[in-house]
């Protein structure tokens, strides 16, 4: 598939069937990560975990299972979408997905914000990798956003972190159920101008 081929099929999937992914998907999906930019080459100061245990899914979903009792700041925070029906029915912010990848970063304030420009740059590499090998995946904000929010549901610890690293974002992967369709690519969803 060539790349905006690829970007045609690229989309966030929120209905995955329960089988697991296989091993050579996981392993190419890990070596994306591994392929994306980091800003001063700081690889060392990334942690990815791989998660498929339920039941450790289940703990860091529970800050956000909680806050979609709230759906009036819910319906702020991801607007009118299609299915915001059936995420609140739902209530599970990894969509069923076997497999979430957290990308975690050293904490440090020497370049601020650039630990967020890092993950994002490893969770896309993986989205895009997932999309090419048929799988579908979607970024994994919001449970770590309400795990923030609500201390006392804070689960990050099942993670076990090297000290100083927190999760900032995450990649939920699986099989989609409905396979991936492409969609026309679009020039007019962001605002540009030239000088
Ligand atoms: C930084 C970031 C965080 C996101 N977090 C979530 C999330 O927590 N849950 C979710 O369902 N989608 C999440 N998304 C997916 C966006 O909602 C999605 O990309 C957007 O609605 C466009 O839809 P598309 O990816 O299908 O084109 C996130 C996307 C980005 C870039």
């Amino acid at each position: 598939m060539d790349y905006f081929e690829l970007l045609r099929y690229r989309k966030s999937t929120r209905k995955f069937r329960q089988d697991q992914i296989a091993q050579d998907n996981l392993t190419a999906v890990l070596a994306a990560a591994n392929s994306a930019p980091v800003g001063s080459n700081l690889y060392k100061d990334i942690h990815l975990t791989v998660v498929q245990c339920r039941d450790a899914l289940d703990k860091l979903s529970a800050a956000a299972v909680k806050r979609w009792e709230d759906k009036a700041k819910m319906k702020k925070i991801i607007g009118n979408t299609p299915d915001i029906e059936l995420r609140q029915r739902v209530f599970d912010p990894f969509y069923g997905a076997p497999t979430v990848i957290f990308v975690s970063h050293r904490k440090q304030d020497l370049q601020p914000g650039i630990e967020f420009a890092n993950v994002t740059c490893i969770a896309y590499s993986m989205h895009l990798a997932a999309t090419c090998l048929g799988l579908g995946s979607v970024f994994i904000w919001g449970s770590l956003e309400a795990m923030r929010e609500i201390p006392e549901l804070d689960n990050t610890a099942v993670l076990n972190l090297p000290d100083d690293f927190e999760p900032l974002l995450g990649i939920a992967i699986g099989h989609p159920e409905q396979e991936l369709k492409a969609r026309d690519l679009k020039t007019d969803k962001l605002a540009i101008n030239y000088l």
